[in-house]
């Protein structure tokens, strides 16, 4: 494992594409508290137990992609038990800082920084690989879980744990809501987009890197299993790599 250099990393930011706006680290450094809170809130907590029951097992070495505050860690920690060991990568400083607090009761986590497109790990440690609320920040998804899935290699496992609009006959009506959530949480979107966001579906493009994250997975991956939660916004697929 290393140290993250401090080269950019391979996200879609809205300055790349030449409009102002915040970058991903930028973005939830700034709302590092807010995002802390309901990142934690008991029902999410219950999706995260059930993540990492899915991709941990006693013993595993198991790194978490885009870690955030480190709200998975704890779980993750509680399935590899005290011989495993839980690695956090994300890229923003005050999140990072959120999740070492989080690891610091347990000598085998720790967290770095780094860009989950290019993991700052070695192949040869590492049994299993989770994100969770990520695959729809990167511009080329399904490269980045098939670069996880060379990561565990044969037998390792991989869960991603998304949100998109819903199917669900109980939730659909919300769907234009969760396009405003969807504007409100992406760093370079301003108010007017989140205002225009239900009729924009400015929700679709994370919609499309979701689904060709899991495509990714699917492709490779067998004992795959696909679970929902919140009225099917969330969505839980895992596997194990062939
Ligand atoms: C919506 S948050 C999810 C955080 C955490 N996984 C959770 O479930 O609470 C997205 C996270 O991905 C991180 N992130 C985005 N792109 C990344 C990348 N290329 N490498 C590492 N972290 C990244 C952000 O810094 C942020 O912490």
């Amino acid at each position: 494992m290393s140290s993250e250099d401090e080269g950019g990393p391979h996200v879609g930011t809205d300055e790349e594409k030449g409009r102002p706006g915040p970058s991903v680290p930028e973005f939830y450094g700034r709302w590092a508290g807010l995002y802390d809170a309901i990142a934690t809130v008991p029902g999410v907590a219950r999706w995260r137990r059930v993540a990492a029951d899915r991709v941990a097992r006693p013993g595993d070495t198991v790194v978490e992609m885009g870690c955030g505050s480190g709200a998975n860690l704890p779980h993750l920690r509680e399935r590899v038990g005290p011989e495993g060991r839980v690695i956090g990568v994300d890229l923003t400083g005050p999140l990072l800082e959120r999740a070492r607090r989080r690891a610091a009761p347990y000598a085998n986590v720790a967290v770095v920084r780094g860009d989950a497109t290019r993991p700052p790990v070695t192949a040869d440690e590492v049994d299993a690989v989770l994100a969770t609320f990520v695959c729809g920040m990167f511009e080329d998804p399904a490269a980045v879980v098939d670069g996880w899935g060379d990561l565990v290699g044969p037998g390792g496992r991989i869960a991603l744990m998304d949100m998109t609009a819903t199917d669900d006959t109980r939730g659909r009506a919300l769907n234009p809501l969760f396009s405003a959530f969807a504007a409100a949480s992406a760093p370079g979107a301003g108010p007017l987009e989140v205002l225009r966001a239900p009729a924009s579906r400015f929700d679709s493009r994370l919609t499309r890197r979701v689904a060709a994250s899991r495509e990714s997975l699917v492709a490779r991956a067998t004992e795959r299993r696909y679970e929902t939660f919140a009225l099917g916004f969330v969505g839980l697929l895992s596997g194990r790599i062939e």
